[in-house]
């Protein structure tokens, strides 16, 4: 389905949300609202359809208080205070548009545009630039000052970037830029040089912006209210005409964006603000690197070639439905039904997901359907699965923010999945304390303004052993949450996961040789993470992709039971996944031994379902103990599978399944 981007879900409210139980009531231009307390003045107007001009805010950064277009009077305070950098007060009565404050906001506008170039008709942000949008709300008709005294129009344009250009003259040095970058990605690679008049924005690390720090994830472009930052794409096609809402291809962050056309051409990708994942913000690769989508060496026709020697041929879709079809057919009848079976890639939707398992299924008649989730998390789906009984993480991204401790083991997420790492550091900059189980030392492990506390940079291969020896520390120093324990594990079973874990060759003096790290700090790293608040655990593929994935992530699911860091905000098991579909994959009964739901294909009463609703699933049990069953991964898993097979007569005549 295609969602089309509704303008007015996307209002600027002008500052970011407060929460609070105290909520304020407030009176503004005679009407009353209540907001949450610590909420500012000027989000308190725009939530009741009360628009105050501004330049410097904008709901996705602090408040910064340096355009002075916000101004308002408040009854009983002096002068004329920047509502965005106000907060709401109890019984506060506020005026948004008196003649005094219309002056003011014109006169301020008059001074921002004597320093500006007039070629609104030809720039490129000309029916999309804030600052035009406020010169009209504010009324300006004329410039006092004229055009001619001291100015920045001849500054030189850095065009470095491949994405983005930056133009300073057009540059209103209102900060949200370097804020960006500060506060929303965390690379802090913009700063501003100089004082007064002189005040620039610089790539900080180098003369421009490709040789800075910059990993153009673009949000100073995205927070630019001028066309002093904008993508080349637009520069070049010009403004979009109209927007759908859809998720990035690439990441299991899963992205939402807004694809801005120009007909059926694609002119730019901007981070969707509702976005759940990412709160309007991106990485390089969602933001810019879409050219895949329109480039010309995507097969968009139809194409048959009978042998692998052969030119590929267009055709109709009929055609080649009918062709592939046939083929289905013939190989099936020449070598057998389970001779033919489908692959779907995470980065197909649920819906196709589900079409081919049930094509498989239900049309091929076996259970030769697969996922590339298979060589990534299916450690994932089923240690979880043994575990805590689903195979999914626990937590929305969002939780992060309430994490104390945050544990990251075999993933690298400023690399691999930006967004979250930058919601991740972002955290840490609050306070959150970081231990990071990697052999490499990544780039959390000492980057700008977020350091790992513990780096155990382990032997690859070592996972196991040094969750095992973690777990020795927590149970063995007492460090176990009793009560959690108690009221939600198996009592058995725990038992004998505690009594193994305790062992003297499970503690850390003895592991730590194996894993090669110093035992003191695999004490250190277990007793922060077992005592220092919310815990939250994260891991990719440096343990999912690993001989004992699954092992180790039955390891990962049971340090969090044991400490009682599961079932709230701020704590969990966390996998980060490759790509942008790899649970939905999962979901949808993607592997051959499940159906959709993670419904195990040897349950008779789940294939009973299944049967009655259409999926009619390889039902052949017995099968399993046949030599021409490809289906080995099924029979690999499946204990009743095995257990019936011994007991099938065609068992009998293939013994060595
Ligand atoms: S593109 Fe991203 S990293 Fe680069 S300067 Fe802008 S906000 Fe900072
Ligand atoms: S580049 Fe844009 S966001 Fe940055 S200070 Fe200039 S006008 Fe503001
Ligand atoms: S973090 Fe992942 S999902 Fe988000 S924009 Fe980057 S690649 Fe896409
Ligand atoms: S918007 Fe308030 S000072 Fe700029």
């Amino acid at each position: 389905m295609i969602t089309i981007f509704d303008p007015k879900t996307d209002i600027d409210l002008g500052t970011p949300a407060r929460e609070s139980q105290v909520q304020i009531t407030l009176n503004i231009d005679g009407r009353s609202i209540t907001v949450p307390e610590g909420t500012s003045v000027m989000r308190a107007a725009a939530l009741m359809g009360t628009t105050i001009p501004k330049l410097c805010a904008t709901d996705s950064l602090e408040a910064f208080g340096s355009c002075r277009m916000c101004l308002v009077e408040i009854d009983g305070m002096r002068g004329y205070p920047a509502s965005c950098t106000t907060p709401v007060s109890e019984g506060m009565s506020v005026h948004t548009q008196t003649p005094k404050l219309a002056t003011l906001r014109r006169n301020v506008m008059e001074l921002y545009i004597s320093d500006h170039p007039l070629d609104c008709l030809t720039c490129s942000a000309n029916g999309n630039c804030e600052l035009q949008t406020v010169a009209g709300q504010v009324g300006l008709r004329e410039v006092r000052y004229g055009y001619e005294g001291e100015n920045h129009l001849a500054d030189v344009k850095d065009t470095s970037n491949p994405y983005f250009d930056y133009d300073p003259s057009k540059c209103i040095v209102c900060n949200r830029c370097v804020r960006a970058c500060e506060e929303t990605q965390g690379t802090f690679a913009l700063t501003v040089s100089g004082r007064g008049f002189e005040s620039r924005i610089s790539a900080a690390g180098g003369d421009n912006f490709l040789d800075s720090e910059c990993v153009s994830c673009g949000a100073c472009v995205q927070a630019c209210p001028t066309a002093t930052l904008m993508e080349k794409s637009v520069v070049q096609m010009g403004q979009p005409e109209r927007s759908v809402i859809t998720t990035c291809a690439y990441c299991g962050v899963g992205c939402s964006f807004r694809a801005e056309m120009k007909g059926d051409q694609l002119v730019r990708m901007v981070p969707d603000k509702n976005g759940h994942a990412n709160h309007g913000h991106s990485c390089v690769k969602g933001r810019f690197a879409w050219g895949y989508a329109t480039h010309p060496d995507r097969i968009t026709k139809p194409m048959i070639r009978k042998h692998i020697s052969d030119p590929w041929q267009e055709v109709s879709w009929d055609e080649a439905v009918t062709y592939a079809a046939s083929e289905f057919r013939r190989l099936q009848q020449q070598y057998g039904r389970d001779s033919i079976g489908g692959i779907t890639s995470s980065r197909c939707t649920n819906e196709e997901t589900y079409l081919v398992q049930k094509l498989v299924r239900t049309a091929f008649g076996n259970n030769n359907v697969d996922t590339c989730a298979r060589v990534c998390h299916s450690p994932t789906g089923y240690g979880l699965k043994q575990t805590l009984g689903e195979s999914a993480g626990t937590q929305s991204f969002d939780s992060v923010m309430q994490a104390d401790v945050i544990l990251v083991m075999g993933a690298n997420p400023s690399d691999a999945h930006p967004v979250f790492g930058s919601q991740l550091k972002r955290r840490l900059r609050e306070g959150a304390r970081l231990i990071v189980i990697d052999p490499r030392r990544i780039d959390l492990v000492d980057s700008v303004h977020a350091r790992a506390e513990l780096h155990l940079a382990l032997r690859p291969g070592t996972n196991v052993a040094m969750l095992n020896a973690l777990a020795h520390v927590i149970v063995t120093e007492g460090l176990l949450d009793q009560a959690f324990i108690d009221e939600r594990c198996e009592t058995v079973d725990f038992a004998r996961w505690s009594t193994f874990v305790s062992q003297p060759e499970n503690a850390p003096e003895v592991l730590g040789l194996i894993c090669g790290v110093p035992a003191e700090d695999i004490r250190a790293a277990a007793r922060l993470y077992a005592t220092g608040g919310n815990a939250a655990i994260y891991y990719g593929l440096g343990v999912t992709e690993h001989s004992q994935g699954s092992t180790s992530v039955m390891g990962i699911a049971n340090l969090a039971m044991a400490t009682g860091n599961i079932g709230r905000e701020g704590v969990g098991v966390n996998p980060l996944r490759g790509q942008n579909n790899v649970q939905g994959s999962c979901d949808m009964g993607s592997f051959p031994h499940e159906l959709p739901g993670y419904r195990h294909i040897s349950n008779e009463v789940v294939r009973a379902q299944f049967e009655r609703r259409g999926t009619s699933p390889c039902n052949r049990t017995r099968a399993c103990a046949s030599r021409t069953c490809s289906n080995r991964r099924w029979r690999a898993v499946s204990r009743a599978c095995t257990a019936r097979a011994k007991t099938s007569p065609r068992a009998t005549r293939t013994p060595s399944t």
